[in-house]
């Protein structure tokens, strides 16, 4: 496992040997399903569109929105997480797992016609946002989306896990995204760190 000079992905790793995954709920995220009727209503997202998840985990958002039809490419940077999303959804058509670090540089530009966040943008370090932000975003066509849920409050403000509010979201897309959607969601049925949580879908500008 090579590491990159942003986050380091041993801290990752050690949770997953010990089986620290507080946030994997073991299924798809309660509010999946209608942040995707959003994308398709507000964003426009497109039938059979390419999408792109960085620290996807075992992968149940991905392999339900694979399942929907959509060609999925999801990474992790810890080879345990890949291996745990194999083991659940190896045969799921339209999803592509990979152990890849999403700061290298060697990304595909342009691409995607969206991206998806659950509980990656809130997960790393803050000062790894602008950065994080930079590599989804030159993956992404002009006009595509994020889809992101993110934690708007959390039990613990010195983090893991990092709350990024309404605020904080627009300080970190508004100069290249205009926003399409953002709504609350109903509380986690597992709540764990995480007290609220907000739905939102940002469009990359077209230059
Ligand atoms: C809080 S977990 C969220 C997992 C998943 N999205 C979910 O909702 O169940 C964050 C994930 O990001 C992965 N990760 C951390 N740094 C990464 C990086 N630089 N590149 C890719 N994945 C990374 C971790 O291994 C971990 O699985």
């Amino acid at each position: 496992m090579t590491q990159n000079q942003v986050e380091k992905i041993e801290p990752w790793r050690e949770r997953w040997l010990i089986g620290r995954t507080g946030w994997d709920q073991g299924r798809p995220h309660h509010e999946l399903e209608r942040l995707l009727q959003q994308a398709t209503r507000e964003g426009r997202l497109p039938a059979g569109a390419r999408i792109f998840s960085a620290g996807c985990g075992r992968a149940h958002n991905e392999a339900w929105l694979a399942g929907q039809g959509y060609q999925v490419d999801a990474m992790d940077a810890v080879p345990e997480a890949i291996e745990g999303a194999r083991a659940l959804y190896a045969t799921q058509s339209g999803l592509n797992l990979a152990v890849a670090d999403v700061f290298a540089a060697n990304a595909p530009a342009a691409a995607y016609d969206a991206v998806f966040d659950r509980a990656m943008l809130c997960a790393i370090q803050p000062e790894h946002r602008a950065t994080y932000i930079q590599r989804i975003t030159s993956r992404l066509k002009p006009g595509g989306l994020v889809m992101a849920i993110l934690f708007r409050r959390t039990r613990t403000p010195e983090g893991p896990p990092f709350a990024v509010d309404e605020a904080e979201a627009q300080r970190l897309f508004a100069d290249q995204f205009d926003l399409c959607h953002a709504s609350s969601c109903p509380p986690p049925p597992n709540p764990q760190n995480v007290l609220e949580e907000w739905l939102c879908i940002w469009r990359k500008r077209s230059l």
